[in-house]
């Protein structure tokens, strides 16, 4: 293999000194490392700490006249095999999600024609907010690659996700994406694997004539989360979703439905499943006859629309010959949330029941809709009140669960 080089970026984080030792480590390891220092992660290690151990000059200012005659910045990332930021910042991050280039770092990771590999490191709150969550997902839209961050205690106290990857676990990531490795989520565990999971998301709609139809709230976006959380895992998803204005994830099995009927045939079709995560928001009822003309404004007096009650897909495949291993439901509550959900679990023979508060004032008034969620996970051993986070965050903790649960 010829000799390999890495742009490395220390971003301004407590995690930076860490970065030190992943030189040492590549080096060790013959791949070769220039570095650019943020003004923020000036604080945190010194250009000086950083040169000593990769012998190399190291950046630290854009509008440098010697270092711009000497190598430009567009030329200081072609001249590297891969671009890594370590510790990457919630604003760094933020910085190359929405294409800013007011500085040396960011300017090179939007001039860079190399992938990136980022080694995120916040605060659990900064991890889980619904802007880090939305800048991870352009980043890896944009090819970007992640490593990292996990689980565990962090300099300021608190416990969660957002410590950055041991610089161990960097440098192994590091060397297998030199030698080739592109798939994006390669580099993450894959507990799921061999496992299928079916999750139905979004709203249904339910026709009353050619122009009108009964439908709800539900944007798809926590049960478009799961899918691809669990994807991510290594999980083979099928996900069924009602008529919804977001992009189908990424190498998931897709299936648009409009009704309840349609919905339940196409689960049923998917079977068998390991997992089956009931996320729709089905309409209950459906109009008794779905006329073929439109319905003039004076039948409609004389004739009241006549319903009828929908099937119930949770309780049809948590009951049926084919049951998946783990079913699990959501239960939209506006009222005594905690009690409702566990008389679902029961009467639709679930394993898990995530339950929320969707009543106007609950987590700003947006569940429905919104980004943010705030559940209940209900089994038969008792109930965990999970904090108000994300619904990427609550996808990403929920789909933990499934693997603690299957593996
Ligand atoms: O009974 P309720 O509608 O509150 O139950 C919510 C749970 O049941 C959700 O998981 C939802 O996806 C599922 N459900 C269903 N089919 C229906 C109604 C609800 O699968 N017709």
């Amino acid at each position: 293999m010829s000799e390999k080089r890495i742009l490395l970026i220390i971003g301004g984080g407590i995690a930076a000194f860490k970065a030190l030792l992943l030189i040492r480590l590549l080096a060790k390891r013959g791949i070769k490392t220039s570095a650019i220092i943020t003004k923020a992660g000036e604080e945190f290690v010194t250009p000086l700490s950083v040169g000593g151990l990769s012998g190399e000059k190291v950046y630290t200012d854009l509008f440098s006249l010697s270092d711009e005659q000497e190598m430009g910045h567009i030329e200081l990332s072609r001249s590297s095999d891969l671009v890594v930021v370590v510790p990457a910042t919630a604003d760094l991050m933020a910085k190359a999600a929405r294409g800013l280039a007011n500085d040396l770092a960011s300017t090179t990771l939007l001039a860079t024609d190399k992938r990136v590999l980022y080694a995120p490191a916040m605060n659990v709150r900064m991890w889980e907010h619904p802007a880090t969550k939305r800048n991870m997902d352009i980043l890896r839209e944009n090819h970007a690659l992640f490593v990292g961050p996990v689980e565990g205690d962090m300099a300021c106290g608190e416990f969660g996700f957002g410590r950055m990857a041991e610089p161990e676990v960097i440098t192994d990531a590091i060397e297998k994406i030199l030698a080739g490795e592109t798939n994006i989520d390669a580099l993450q565990p894959k507990p799921l694997k061999g496992k299928h999971v079916l999750i139905t998301a979004g709203p249904t709609r339910e026709p009353i004539d050619p122009v009108r139809y009964l439908s709800n709230h539900s944007s798809g976006k926590q049960g478009y989360a799961i899918a691809k959380a669990c994807q991510r895992l290594g999980a083979k998803v099928t996900l069924v979703s009602g008529p919804v204005a977001i992009a189908p994830p990424q190498n998931v099995n897709m299936v648009q439905v409009e009704t309840a009927r349609d919905m339940l045939a196409a689960c049923e079709n998917a079977l068998p499943a390991d997992v089956f995560i009931s996320v729709a928001a089905v309409a209950d009822w459906r109009a008794r006859e779905a006329h073929d003309r439109k319905i003039k404004k004076d039948q409609q007096k004389l004739q009241p629309l006549a319903l009828t009650e929908n099937p119930d897909i949770l309780h049809t495949l948590a009951n049926g010959k084919n049951r998946p291993g783990l079913v699990i439901g959501f239960a939209a509550e506006t009222d005594h949330v905690l009690k409702h959900a566990q008389a679902k679990l029961i009467k639709k023979n679930c394993d898990l029941i995530v339950a929320n508060d969707v009543s106007i004032g609950a987590v700003g008034g947006d569940v429905m809709g919104g980004d943010n969620n705030k559940v209940i996970v209900v089994s038969k051993g008792g109930a965990d009140a999970w904090p108000l986070m994300s619904k990427i965050a609550v996808a990403e903790k929920l789909a933990k669960k499934i693997v603690e649960i299957l593996v």
